[in-house]
């Protein structure tokens, strides 16, 4: 069971969604004038930086989850380039280290329910840049529509000097905007650059540039709204994937755990205590825990408990035939090239459907 969320998520449950008006001539119009296309774009807020606010201009500090998605759009008059109607509302405001599963699940099934209807073409989520790799992940796995969606946020507050949220925002209109964004997954949008949900990750803790796909590089890039796709990703994804959570209000508890030099394994038994329903070691080197605690995993599996074994390195894979650990003998899953915060969603989601590790071990050689 999951814990009650300490976190009060502002939830916005009968938000009101703003609607924008486009200009009479819009600058992004369709290529052909085909009948009856989707001409609605959504734009979903949850809360982070690119909603932040700050004493002045350049204060460095600033507090996250203060402006309505509403109050950020209107930072960017050119959002009437677009000829579709956007519409705008906050789902919940929080800080995104406080993104929780419960929150996934509430943006989850906002999404699917938006892009069920034939008259959306896609939908843009406003997302701190904590967990924002996190939550572009999930829904990568759980969104069961073709139709593009772009997750955007800052890395300076909306009030800061040349804040970077509202071209953010406007290059990720012109990602759903676009025919070519269609069937590509859910996309990371920030700093001119388009990311696969999958491999994209967080790389610093300020700088512009803090995302990165160590494994596979960007997928496209945008300069003022005009798209240019560079590659297109193999892992399955949204409607090729078996997971859905539109019955589901709570999935599996996974733990990770941190292998280090000295360390003492009090951590993996404390977690091993707590009975999750899983466990990713983000493990030195391809995957590795000190000699002494691998024989910890076996009783863990054989208590149950899944162990996923990732990589603290940030790139590589963890593979099922490493040469120091053998993975099918201990009942354990290697993580292939997810780090370890990407792997424990995976084994999240595989958890609502099986037990099996010889199953798990498949999700994890296709998604
Ligand atoms: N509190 C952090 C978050 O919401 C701010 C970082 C950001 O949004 O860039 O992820």
């Amino acid at each position: 069971m999951l814990s009650h969320q300490t976190v009060q998520a502002h939830v916005y449950a009968h938000a009101t969604v703003t609607h924008f008006r486009k200009s009479s001539t819009p600058a992004f119009k369709k290529k052909t004038q085909s009948e009856a296309a989707p001409s609605s774009i959504y734009i979903v807020g949850t809360g982070g930086t690119i909603a932040g606010t700050a004493a002045s201009s350049t204060a460095a500090t600033y507090a996250p989850s203060q402006l309505s998605v509403e109050q950020v759009i209107a930072a960017i008059p050119a959002i009437t380039d677009f000829e579709e109607n956007i519409h705008a509302s906050n789902l919940f405001q929080v800080n995104s280290e406080d993104m929780t599963s419960q929150l996934w699940l509430q943006l989850a099934k906002r999404v699917n329910t938006l892009l069920a209807s034939p008259d959306v073409k896609g939908v843009v989520i406003t997302h701190g840049t904590d967990t924002l790799e996190e939550t572009a992940y999930f829904l990568d796995l759980v969104v069961k529509s073709n139709k593009p969606v772009v997750i955007v946020g800052s890395m300076r507050a909306s009030t800061s000097m040349s804040a970077d949220g509202p071209l953010n925002l406007y290059n990720a209109l012109a990602v759903i905007h676009a025919p070519e964004s269609a069937g590509r997954g859910v996309m990371v949008m920030m700093n001119d650059t388009i990311y696969d949900a999958r491999d994209v990750t967080k790389c610093n803790t300020t700088q512009l540039n803090t995302f990165n796909s160590p494994n596979s590089g960007p997928i496209g890039h945008v300069t003022y709204g005009k798209i240019k796709f560079e590659k297109r990703v193999e892992r399955k994804n949204t409607t090729e994937t078996t997971f859905d959570v539109s019955d589901l209000n709570e999935l599996p508890t996974v733990e990770i755990v941190y292998e280090y030099a000295g360390s003492t394994g009090k951590l993996l038994k404390a977690a091993i205590a707590l009975k999750p329903d899983g466990i990713v070691i983000a493990g030195s080197g391809d995957g590795n825990l000190h000699a002494r605690d691998k024989a910890l995993l076996r009783y863990a599996s054989e208590a149950g408990i899944q162990i996923a074994r990732s990589s603290r390195t940030g790139s590589g894979s963890v593979t099922e035939t490493d040469i120091d650990y053998p993975n099918t003998e201990n009942g354990t899953v290697a993580a292939d090239n997810l780090n370890p915060q990407k792997a424990r969603i995976l084994l999240m989601l595989s958890l609502t459907q099986t037990k099996q590790a010889c199953e798990i071990r498949k999700n994890f050689s296709l998604y």
